[in-house]
Protein backbone atom coordinates (compact mmCIF):
# COMPACT_ATOMS: atom_id res chain seq x y z
CA UNK A 1 0.00 0.00 0.00
CA UNK A 2 0.65 3.78 -0.15
CA UNK A 3 2.26 4.47 3.27
CA UNK A 4 4.36 1.18 2.97
CA UNK A 5 5.83 2.61 -0.11
CA UNK A 6 6.38 5.89 1.41
CA UNK A 7 8.39 4.65 4.51
CA UNK A 8 10.21 2.30 2.21
CA UNK A 9 10.99 5.52 0.51
CA UNK A 10 12.24 7.29 3.22
CA UNK A 11 14.27 3.95 4.41
CA UNK A 12 15.98 2.89 1.79
CA UNK A 13 16.47 5.29 -1.08
CA UNK A 14 18.91 8.48 -1.64
CA UNK A 15 18.04 10.39 -4.50
CA UNK A 16 20.25 12.41 -6.64
CA UNK A 17 20.97 15.90 -6.11
CA UNK A 18 18.53 16.01 -3.50
CA UNK A 19 18.69 17.17 0.45
CA UNK A 20 16.68 13.75 1.82
CA UNK A 21 15.10 16.60 4.77
CA UNK A 22 13.40 17.80 1.44
CA UNK A 23 12.28 14.70 0.14
CA UNK A 24 10.73 13.49 3.63
CA UNK A 25 8.62 16.61 3.67
CA UNK A 26 7.26 16.65 0.33
CA UNK A 27 7.50 13.48 -1.07
CA UNK A 28 6.55 12.37 -4.31
CA UNK A 29 6.25 8.79 -6.08
CA UNK A 30 5.48 8.53 -9.67
CA UNK A 31 3.69 5.39 -11.08
CA UNK A 32 2.90 6.03 -14.32
CA UNK A 33 2.19 8.77 -17.17
CA UNK A 34 0.59 9.14 -20.48
CA UNK A 35 1.68 12.05 -22.75
CA UNK A 36 2.71 15.09 -20.69
CA UNK A 37 1.39 13.88 -17.98
CA UNK A 38 2.59 11.94 -14.91
CA UNK A 39 0.98 10.87 -12.45
CA UNK A 40 1.37 9.93 -8.74
CA UNK A 41 0.75 7.03 -6.33
CA UNK A 42 -2.26 8.55 -5.26
CA UNK A 43 -3.69 9.17 -8.36
CA UNK A 44 -3.18 13.20 -8.21
CA UNK A 45 -1.84 14.61 -12.08
CA UNK A 46 1.37 16.69 -13.36
CA UNK A 47 2.17 18.42 -16.40
CA UNK A 48 5.66 17.46 -17.06
CA UNK A 49 7.27 21.05 -17.22
CA UNK A 50 10.71 19.29 -16.86
CA UNK A 51 10.36 16.83 -19.38
CA UNK A 52 11.77 14.32 -16.95
CA UNK A 53 14.72 16.50 -16.36
CA UNK A 54 15.63 17.49 -19.99
CA UNK A 55 14.56 14.57 -21.68
CA UNK A 56 10.99 13.71 -22.92
CA UNK A 57 10.41 14.61 -26.49
CA UNK A 58 7.05 13.07 -27.71
CA UNK A 59 5.29 12.15 -24.22
CA UNK A 60 5.37 9.12 -21.90
CA UNK A 61 3.98 5.81 -23.27
CA UNK A 62 4.25 7.09 -26.84
CA UNK A 63 2.96 3.91 -28.79
CA UNK A 64 5.82 3.81 -31.24
CA UNK A 65 8.23 3.70 -28.93
CA UNK A 66 6.74 1.08 -26.67
CA UNK A 67 6.18 -0.79 -29.83
CA UNK A 68 10.09 -0.59 -30.73
CA UNK A 69 11.51 -1.65 -27.30
CA UNK A 70 8.43 -4.91 -27.38
CA UNK A 71 10.03 -5.53 -30.97
CA UNK A 72 13.68 -5.63 -29.73
CA UNK A 73 12.95 -7.81 -27.27
CA UNK A 74 12.22 -10.44 -29.03
CA UNK A 75 15.27 -10.15 -30.55
CA UNK A 76 17.88 -9.74 -27.65
CA UNK A 77 17.82 -7.36 -24.55
CA UNK A 78 22.00 -6.21 -24.28
CA UNK A 79 24.95 -8.14 -25.79
CA UNK A 80 28.43 -5.95 -25.13
CA UNK A 81 30.09 -3.95 -27.75
CA UNK A 82 33.27 -4.25 -26.57
CA UNK A 83 34.71 -5.65 -29.43
CA UNK A 84 31.44 -6.73 -30.95
CA UNK A 85 29.18 -4.77 -32.81
CA UNK A 86 25.28 -5.21 -33.08
CA UNK A 87 22.63 -4.58 -35.31
CA UNK A 88 20.48 -1.27 -33.84
CA UNK A 89 23.62 0.19 -32.76
CA UNK A 90 24.89 0.26 -36.56
CA UNK A 91 21.81 1.67 -37.59
CA UNK A 92 21.53 4.21 -35.11
CA UNK A 93 24.94 5.23 -35.75
CA UNK A 94 24.16 5.83 -39.06
CA UNK A 95 20.95 7.62 -38.84
CA UNK A 96 23.22 10.28 -36.28
CA UNK A 97 25.74 10.70 -38.65
CA UNK A 98 23.22 11.68 -41.62
CA UNK A 99 21.53 14.38 -39.29
CA UNK A 100 24.75 15.84 -36.96
CA UNK A 101 26.87 18.37 -38.41
CA UNK A 102 29.13 17.55 -41.60
CA UNK A 103 32.42 16.64 -39.93
CA UNK A 104 31.06 13.95 -37.64
CA UNK A 105 31.82 10.83 -39.07
CA UNK A 106 32.13 8.49 -36.39
CA UNK A 107 29.90 7.50 -33.07
CA UNK A 108 31.21 5.99 -29.69
CA UNK A 109 28.40 4.86 -27.39
CA UNK A 110 28.35 5.05 -24.07
CA UNK A 111 25.02 5.55 -21.00
CA UNK A 112 24.78 9.11 -19.59
CA UNK A 113 25.16 12.70 -20.35
CA UNK A 114 28.41 12.93 -17.71
CA UNK A 115 30.05 9.80 -19.59
CA UNK A 116 29.58 11.36 -23.01
CA UNK A 117 31.50 13.82 -21.79
CA UNK A 118 33.90 12.01 -19.74
CA UNK A 119 34.71 10.08 -22.90
CA UNK A 120 35.10 13.59 -24.88
CA UNK A 121 37.65 14.85 -22.29
CA UNK A 122 39.47 11.67 -22.61
CA UNK A 123 39.21 11.44 -26.22
CA UNK A 124 40.77 14.95 -26.92
CA UNK A 125 43.40 14.44 -24.47
CA UNK A 126 44.66 11.06 -26.11
CA UNK A 127 44.30 12.97 -29.70
CA UNK A 128 47.06 15.36 -28.86
CA UNK A 129 49.00 12.68 -27.18
CA UNK A 130 48.53 10.24 -29.69
CA UNK A 131 49.95 12.97 -32.40
CA UNK A 132 52.93 13.62 -30.36
CA UNK A 133 51.93 17.10 -28.51
CA UNK A 134 52.07 15.95 -25.45
CA UNK A 135 51.97 19.47 -23.90
CA UNK A 136 48.64 20.05 -25.08
CA UNK A 137 46.72 18.51 -21.90
CA UNK A 138 43.99 21.33 -20.72
CA UNK A 139 40.58 22.14 -20.90
CA UNK A 140 39.48 25.64 -21.43
CA UNK A 141 35.75 25.84 -19.73
CA UNK A 142 33.41 28.77 -19.46
CA UNK A 143 32.26 29.91 -16.24
CA UNK A 144 29.14 28.49 -14.84
CA UNK A 145 29.36 25.63 -17.41
CA UNK A 146 27.76 21.95 -16.33
CA UNK A 147 28.59 18.54 -18.22
CA UNK A 148 27.03 16.23 -15.69
CA UNK A 149 28.81 15.04 -12.17
CA UNK A 150 31.78 12.46 -12.85
CA UNK A 151 34.67 13.86 -11.93
CA UNK A 152 35.94 14.23 -15.37
CA UNK A 153 32.60 15.96 -16.12
CA UNK A 154 32.88 18.16 -12.83
CA UNK A 155 36.45 19.30 -13.76
CA UNK A 156 35.59 21.11 -16.90
CA UNK A 157 32.17 22.25 -15.21
CA UNK A 158 32.11 25.48 -12.97
CA UNK A 159 29.21 25.79 -10.99
CA UNK A 160 30.36 26.42 -7.31
CA UNK A 161 27.57 25.37 -5.85
CA UNK A 162 27.37 21.96 -7.10
CA UNK A 163 31.61 21.84 -7.14
CA UNK A 164 33.09 23.53 -4.56
CA UNK A 165 33.21 20.31 -1.88
CA UNK A 166 35.07 18.59 -4.50
CA UNK A 167 37.87 21.03 -5.46
CA UNK A 168 40.51 18.60 -4.84
CA UNK A 169 39.18 15.37 -6.62
CA UNK A 170 39.45 17.61 -9.58
CA UNK A 171 42.14 18.41 -12.48
CA UNK A 172 42.50 21.86 -12.97
CA UNK A 173 40.82 23.62 -16.26
CA UNK A 174 41.37 27.30 -17.33
CA UNK A 175 38.28 29.63 -16.98
CA UNK A 176 37.03 31.78 -19.52
CA UNK A 177 34.55 33.87 -19.02
CA UNK A 178 30.68 33.48 -20.08
CA UNK A 179 28.97 36.54 -22.05
CA UNK A 180 26.26 36.44 -19.73
CA UNK A 181 23.63 39.17 -20.50
CA UNK A 182 21.65 39.51 -17.07
CA UNK A 183 23.14 42.35 -14.86
CA UNK A 184 26.04 42.85 -16.83
CA UNK A 185 27.12 46.89 -16.46
CA UNK A 186 27.65 46.24 -20.35
CA UNK A 187 24.18 47.35 -21.78
CA UNK A 188 25.07 46.18 -25.25
CA UNK A 189 24.63 42.37 -26.43
CA UNK A 190 27.80 42.57 -29.07
CA UNK A 191 29.72 45.02 -27.08
CA UNK A 192 29.61 41.46 -24.16
CA UNK A 193 30.19 38.89 -26.76
CA UNK A 194 33.07 40.85 -28.24
CA UNK A 195 34.38 41.17 -24.21
CA UNK A 196 34.17 37.65 -23.60
CA UNK A 197 35.84 36.53 -26.99
CA UNK A 198 38.65 38.90 -27.31
CA UNK A 199 39.33 37.66 -22.82
CA UNK A 200 39.10 33.77 -24.54
CA UNK A 201 41.82 35.09 -27.64
CA UNK A 202 44.07 36.19 -24.82
CA UNK A 203 43.35 32.95 -22.95
CA UNK A 204 44.28 31.07 -26.43
CA UNK A 205 47.15 33.24 -27.36
CA UNK A 206 49.06 32.67 -24.17
CA UNK A 207 48.39 28.97 -23.90
CA UNK A 208 47.07 27.26 -27.09
CA UNK A 209 50.63 24.90 -26.80
CA UNK A 210 49.12 23.28 -23.94
CA UNK A 211 45.45 23.59 -24.48
CA UNK A 212 43.63 19.55 -25.45
CA UNK A 213 40.35 21.73 -26.44
CA UNK A 214 37.64 23.99 -24.92
CA UNK A 215 33.95 22.92 -23.86
CA UNK A 216 30.99 24.60 -24.39
CA UNK A 217 27.00 24.12 -23.89
CA UNK A 218 26.00 25.41 -27.20
CA UNK A 219 23.71 28.55 -27.54
CA UNK A 220 22.23 27.64 -23.98
CA UNK A 221 23.98 27.57 -20.44
CA UNK A 222 21.48 24.88 -18.70
CA UNK A 223 22.17 23.98 -15.23
CA UNK A 224 24.75 27.22 -14.99
CA UNK A 225 21.54 28.87 -14.98
CA UNK A 226 19.70 29.03 -18.07
CA UNK A 227 21.84 31.90 -19.87
CA UNK A 228 21.59 32.26 -24.03
CA UNK A 229 24.62 33.03 -25.63
CA UNK A 230 24.74 36.55 -27.77
CA UNK A 231 24.34 35.70 -31.19
CA UNK A 232 27.60 35.08 -33.28
CA UNK A 233 29.46 34.13 -29.98
CA UNK A 234 29.36 30.40 -30.75
CA UNK A 235 30.80 31.02 -34.17
CA UNK A 236 33.14 33.20 -32.69
CA UNK A 237 34.66 30.47 -30.24
CA UNK A 238 35.02 27.99 -33.54
CA UNK A 239 36.87 30.89 -35.29
CA UNK A 240 39.33 31.10 -32.50
CA UNK A 241 39.87 27.25 -32.07
CA UNK A 242 40.43 27.20 -35.93
CA UNK A 243 42.75 30.02 -35.54
CA UNK A 244 44.79 28.38 -32.51
CA UNK A 245 44.65 24.90 -33.63
CA UNK A 246 42.50 24.03 -30.33
CA UNK A 247 39.74 21.62 -30.50
CA UNK A 248 36.05 22.39 -30.20
CA UNK A 249 33.84 19.96 -27.75
CA UNK A 250 30.29 20.87 -27.95
CA UNK A 251 27.64 19.44 -25.54
CA UNK A 252 24.20 18.90 -27.12
CA UNK A 253 23.09 16.62 -23.87
CA UNK A 254 20.48 19.29 -23.31
CA UNK A 255 20.39 21.00 -26.53
CA UNK A 256 20.26 18.68 -28.41
CA UNK A 257 17.57 16.64 -30.48
CA UNK A 258 15.06 20.05 -31.06
CA UNK A 259 14.98 21.61 -27.52
CA UNK A 260 16.38 24.40 -29.16
CA UNK A 261 14.03 24.76 -32.12
CA UNK A 262 16.97 23.23 -34.59
CA UNK A 263 17.92 19.25 -34.48
CA UNK A 264 21.44 20.98 -32.71
CA UNK A 265 22.21 24.11 -31.28
CA UNK A 266 24.95 23.97 -33.65
CA UNK A 267 23.37 24.85 -36.84
CA UNK A 268 21.81 28.30 -35.29
CA UNK A 269 25.08 28.97 -35.90
CA UNK A 270 26.60 26.69 -38.33
CA UNK A 271 29.61 25.52 -36.43
CA UNK A 272 31.23 22.52 -36.82
CA UNK A 273 32.27 20.77 -33.81
CA UNK A 274 35.34 18.83 -33.53
CA UNK A 275 33.81 16.28 -30.70
CA UNK A 276 30.13 16.60 -29.93
CA UNK A 277 28.01 14.84 -26.97
CA UNK A 278 24.56 13.81 -27.07
CA UNK A 279 21.81 11.84 -25.08
CA UNK A 280 18.59 12.63 -23.14
CA UNK A 281 16.24 13.23 -26.18
CA UNK A 282 18.30 10.57 -28.15
CA UNK A 283 16.09 7.72 -27.08
CA UNK A 284 13.11 10.23 -26.54
CA UNK A 285 13.58 9.78 -22.90
CA UNK A 286 13.52 6.19 -22.42
CA UNK A 287 16.40 4.56 -21.82
CA UNK A 288 19.62 5.47 -21.01
CA UNK A 289 22.04 5.97 -24.48
CA UNK A 290 24.49 8.68 -24.58
CA UNK A 291 27.12 9.38 -27.67
CA UNK A 292 30.16 10.91 -28.02
CA UNK A 293 30.93 12.21 -31.34
CA UNK A 294 33.88 13.02 -33.98
CA UNK A 295 35.65 13.28 -36.97
CA UNK A 296 36.80 11.01 -39.34
CA UNK A 297 40.39 13.09 -38.68
CA UNK A 298 40.28 12.58 -34.87
CA UNK A 299 39.46 8.89 -35.12
CA UNK A 300 42.61 8.31 -37.31
CA UNK A 301 44.62 9.61 -34.61
CA UNK A 302 43.71 6.43 -32.77
CA UNK A 303 43.78 4.26 -36.03
CA UNK A 304 46.70 1.37 -36.36
CA UNK A 305 47.88 -1.89 -34.91
CA UNK A 306 47.44 -2.41 -31.53
CA UNK A 307 51.04 -1.84 -30.73
CA UNK A 308 51.69 1.26 -31.82
CA UNK A 309 49.52 1.84 -28.66
CA UNK A 310 46.57 4.15 -29.95
CA UNK A 311 43.59 2.09 -28.68
CA UNK A 312 41.37 4.13 -26.61
CA UNK A 313 41.10 2.94 -23.71
CA UNK A 314 37.14 3.14 -22.41
CA UNK A 315 34.23 1.45 -22.46
CA UNK A 316 31.37 0.49 -20.20
CA UNK A 317 29.24 -2.58 -19.51
CA UNK A 318 26.13 -1.03 -21.15
CA UNK A 319 27.52 0.49 -23.82
CA UNK A 320 25.38 0.08 -27.38
CA UNK A 321 22.45 -1.31 -25.29
CA UNK A 322 20.38 -2.56 -28.03
CA UNK A 323 16.35 -1.87 -26.44
CA UNK A 324 18.46 1.69 -26.09
CA UNK A 325 19.60 1.82 -29.35
CA UNK A 326 16.24 0.43 -30.92
CA UNK A 327 13.99 2.80 -29.21
CA UNK A 328 16.21 5.78 -30.30
CA UNK A 329 15.82 4.38 -33.79
CA UNK A 330 12.11 4.83 -33.35
CA UNK A 331 12.32 7.92 -31.71
CA UNK A 332 14.03 9.43 -35.04
CA UNK A 333 11.59 7.92 -37.39
CA UNK A 334 8.79 9.75 -35.34
CA UNK A 335 11.43 12.96 -35.51
CA UNK A 336 10.21 12.21 -39.89
CA UNK A 337 7.36 11.18 -39.53
CA UNK A 338 5.55 14.16 -37.30
CA UNK A 339 8.00 16.76 -38.29
CA UNK A 340 8.86 17.17 -34.81
CA UNK A 341 11.58 20.09 -35.87
CA UNK A 342 9.38 22.42 -37.57
CA UNK A 343 6.57 21.98 -34.58
CA UNK A 344 9.03 22.64 -32.20
CA UNK A 345 10.27 26.23 -33.95
CA UNK A 346 6.72 26.88 -33.88
CA UNK A 347 5.78 25.93 -30.28
CA UNK A 348 8.69 27.87 -28.96
CA UNK A 349 7.09 30.86 -30.96
CA UNK A 350 4.15 30.23 -28.83
CA UNK A 351 6.00 29.93 -25.75
CA UNK A 352 7.60 33.17 -26.08
CA UNK A 353 4.29 35.24 -26.51
CA UNK A 354 3.00 33.24 -23.59
CA UNK A 355 6.13 33.88 -21.50
CA UNK A 356 5.34 37.97 -21.81
CA UNK A 357 2.42 36.80 -19.25
CA UNK A 358 5.08 36.63 -16.81
CA UNK A 359 7.03 39.81 -17.55
CA UNK A 360 5.05 42.33 -15.76
CA UNK A 361 5.12 39.87 -12.41
CA UNK A 362 6.99 41.91 -9.58
CA UNK A 363 9.71 39.47 -8.61
CA UNK A 364 10.13 38.22 -12.43
CA UNK A 365 14.20 39.47 -13.16
CA UNK A 366 14.57 37.89 -16.21
CA UNK A 367 13.36 35.24 -18.75
CA UNK A 368 15.08 33.72 -20.86
CA UNK A 369 14.88 31.15 -23.78
CA UNK A 370 15.90 29.38 -26.59
CA UNK A 371 13.57 27.27 -28.04
CA UNK A 372 11.57 24.87 -25.45
CA UNK A 373 14.72 25.49 -23.26
CA UNK A 374 13.44 28.50 -20.96
CA UNK A 375 14.99 30.09 -17.41
CA UNK A 376 12.09 32.30 -15.38
CA UNK A 377 14.69 34.47 -12.60
CA UNK A 378 13.68 35.34 -9.28
CA UNK A 379 14.82 38.72 -8.09
CA UNK A 380 13.63 40.53 -4.77
CA UNK A 381 14.25 43.74 -6.31
CA UNK A 382 13.04 43.77 -10.10
CA UNK A 383 14.89 47.14 -10.76
CA UNK A 384 18.64 46.73 -9.43
CA UNK A 385 17.93 42.97 -10.13
CA UNK A 386 19.25 42.09 -6.53
CA UNK A 387 18.21 38.41 -5.73
CA UNK A 388 16.83 36.65 -2.93
CA UNK A 389 18.90 35.92 0.03
CA UNK A 390 20.07 32.10 -1.01
CA UNK A 391 18.62 30.63 2.51
CA UNK A 392 15.13 31.93 1.41
CA UNK A 393 15.19 29.05 -1.67
CA UNK A 394 12.55 31.14 -3.30
CA UNK A 395 12.43 29.20 -6.10
CA UNK A 396 12.33 25.91 -4.38
CA UNK A 397 9.30 27.16 -2.66
CA UNK A 398 7.97 28.26 -6.24
CA UNK A 399 7.97 24.80 -7.87
CA UNK A 400 6.46 23.23 -4.73
CA UNK A 401 3.74 25.49 -5.06
CA UNK A 402 3.30 24.39 -8.79
CA UNK A 403 3.82 20.96 -7.69
CA UNK A 404 0.94 21.81 -5.39
CA UNK A 405 -1.15 23.23 -8.98
CA UNK A 406 -0.46 20.32 -11.13
CA UNK A 407 2.92 20.66 -12.71
CA UNK A 408 6.45 19.57 -11.76
CA UNK A 409 9.93 21.32 -12.33
CA UNK A 410 12.92 21.82 -10.34
CA UNK A 411 14.72 25.11 -10.39
CA UNK A 412 18.30 26.26 -10.58
CA UNK A 413 18.85 28.75 -7.51
CA UNK A 414 16.10 31.03 -8.24
CA UNK A 415 15.90 30.16 -11.84
CA UNK A 416 12.85 27.99 -12.95
CA UNK A 417 13.45 25.75 -15.49
CA UNK A 418 10.55 25.93 -18.04
CA UNK A 419 11.60 23.26 -20.69
CA UNK A 420 7.97 21.02 -21.52
CA UNK A 421 8.43 18.33 -23.78
CA UNK A 422 8.69 18.94 -27.82
CA UNK A 423 4.64 17.32 -28.07
CA UNK A 424 3.14 19.58 -25.56
CA UNK A 425 0.20 20.83 -27.21
CA UNK A 426 -0.35 25.33 -26.69
CA UNK A 427 -2.81 23.95 -24.73
CA UNK A 428 -0.90 22.38 -22.04
CA UNK A 429 1.70 25.06 -22.60
CA UNK A 430 -0.90 27.91 -21.60
CA UNK A 431 -1.96 26.16 -18.68
CA UNK A 432 1.36 25.41 -17.72
CA UNK A 433 2.25 28.91 -17.94
CA UNK A 434 -0.17 29.89 -16.04
CA UNK A 435 0.32 27.05 -13.27
CA UNK A 436 3.86 29.15 -13.03
CA UNK A 437 2.37 32.53 -12.70
CA UNK A 438 0.40 31.52 -9.98
CA UNK A 439 2.74 29.93 -8.11
CA UNK A 440 5.39 32.75 -8.35
CA UNK A 441 2.72 35.37 -7.28
CA UNK A 442 1.88 33.12 -4.34
CA UNK A 443 5.61 32.72 -3.45
CA UNK A 444 6.59 36.28 -4.02
CA UNK A 445 3.92 37.92 -2.53
CA UNK A 446 3.61 35.84 0.25
CA UNK A 447 7.31 36.63 1.03
CA UNK A 448 6.23 40.50 0.73
CA UNK A 449 3.87 39.74 3.50
CA UNK A 450 6.05 37.73 5.86
CA UNK A 451 8.45 40.62 6.01
N1 LIG B 1 25.74 18.03 -20.10
C1 LIG B 1 24.74 18.91 -20.02
C2 LIG B 1 24.78 20.13 -20.86
C3 LIG B 1 23.66 18.67 -19.15
O1 LIG B 1 22.68 19.57 -19.06
C4 LIG B 1 23.64 17.48 -18.38
C5 LIG B 1 22.56 17.18 -17.48
C6 LIG B 1 24.73 16.59 -18.52
C7 LIG B 1 25.75 16.90 -19.38
C8 LIG B 1 24.81 15.32 -17.74
O2 LIG B 1 23.94 14.37 -18.27
P1 LIG B 1 23.52 13.09 -17.37
O3 LIG B 1 24.76 12.49 -16.84
O4 LIG B 1 22.65 13.65 -16.28
O5 LIG B 1 22.77 12.21 -18.32
N2 LIG B 1 21.55 19.11 -11.57
C9 LIG B 1 20.46 19.95 -12.01
C10 LIG B 1 19.95 19.61 -13.36
C11 LIG B 1 20.90 19.08 -14.31
C12 LIG B 1 20.22 18.93 -15.62
C13 LIG B 1 20.59 17.72 -16.32
N3 LIG B 1 21.62 18.00 -17.24
C14 LIG B 1 19.32 19.83 -11.03
O6 LIG B 1 19.58 19.53 -9.89
O7 LIG B 1 18.17 20.06 -11.39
Amino acid sequence: NNQALLDSSKNHLWLPFTQMTDYERDPLIIESGEGIILKDINGKEYLDGYSSLWLNVHGHRKKELDEAIKKQLELIAHSTLLGAANVPAIQLAEKLIEITPEKIRRVFYSDSGATSVEIAVKMAYQYWQNLGKERKKKFVTLSNNYHGDTIGAISIGNVDLFHRVYGSLMFESIKAPFPLVYRNPLKDEQEIRDCALSELRTIFHDHHDEIAAITVEPLMQGAGGMNVMPKGYLKGVEELCREFNILLIVDEVATGFGRTGKMFAVEHEDVQPDIMTAAKGITGGYLPIAVTLTTEEIYEAFYGEYEEMKTFFHGHSYTGNQLGCAVALANFKIYDEEKILEQAAKKAEFIKSELETLKHLAHVGDIRQAGLMCGIELVQNKDTGEAYPWIERIGYKATLEMRERGMLTRPLGDVMVFMPPLASTEEQIRKMVEIMADSIKAVTEKEKSAV
